[in-house]
């Protein structure tokens, strides 16, 4: 079953400029990768684009997802391959983090993404079916830029977004047993509303919603 979906007014306010955020806390002077020192700008948060390297989305998907996978954990961005991160990224709005690389071929390097309003193949949640909540998924920062508040641009991203579509609820599925991963929701205004079983998962999923 699909998730609500915005009405068309909504989707065309959907903003398409990138939008530079302030560096995160720890963040305005990245360190540098190992064997050299790269100039890291601080991260702007823009739409997916069809250049895009799909290939480099996945690679970040399954570092981001491993701890989950190290757990006994089969979450589906931790093994999807290239084309179901393909389908799923052009299954909503789709925004990537990214950080200005000069090392990099194309000057800028993808370092987190996050899925707004992805119409799932599958039944969703029944919390999902109502027309006050929207959803986001497929969220994830590369391991080695973990925990300098670039998670945090992408949520407040989504965030907007809902507002923008007229959503009152954000809402989220997640592994139950990553009780880590459940704090750092609940830090950030997300309650538990119910538990949901995907066909394609290993684990019970905690559905957990932000009143905006
Ligand atoms: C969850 C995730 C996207 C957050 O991105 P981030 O850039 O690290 O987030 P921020 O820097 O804005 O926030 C850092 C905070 O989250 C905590 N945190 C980061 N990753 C965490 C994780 N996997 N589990 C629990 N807590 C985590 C940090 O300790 C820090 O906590 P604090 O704010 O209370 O000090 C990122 O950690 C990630 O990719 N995790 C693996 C994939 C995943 O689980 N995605 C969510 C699926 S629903």
């Amino acid at each position: 079953m699909t998730a609500p979906t915005p009405s068309p007014e909504s989707r065309a306010a959907s903003p398409g400029s990138p939008v530079r955020v302030a560096a995160p806390t720890g963040a305005s002077t990245p360190a540098p990768t190992p064997g050299g020192a790269p100039s890291l700008d601080s991260p702007i948060v823009r739409r997916l684009r069809d250049a895009d390297p799909i290939p480099e989305i996945t690679k970040l998907l399954h570092r981001a997802y491993a701890a989950q996978v190290a757990m006994g954990l089969a979450p589906l961005a931790g093994r999807q391959d290239d084309a179901t991160t393909a389908r799923r990224c052009n299954s909503g709005e789709c925004y990537v983090a990214t950080l200005k690389d000069t090392t990099h071929p194309r000057g800028e390097r993808i370092v987190g993404i996050i899925l707004f309003h992805e119409e799932e193949p599958d039944q969703g949640p029944p919390w999902f079916q109502q027309p006050h909540v929207d959803s986001f998924s497929q969220f994830a920062v590369d391991t080695n830029l973990q925990g300098r508040g670039i998670g945090q641009i992408l949520l407040d991203t989504v965030e907007r977004r809902a507002r923008e579509c007229g959503s009152t609820e954000l809402a989220l599925s997640m592994a139950d047993p990553d009780t880590a991963l459940k704090n750092f929701y609940l830090k950030r205004g997300y309650r538990f509303v119910e538990f949901w079983k995907w066909p394609y998962t290993n684990y019970t999923s905690a559905i957990l919603s932000k009143t905006l």
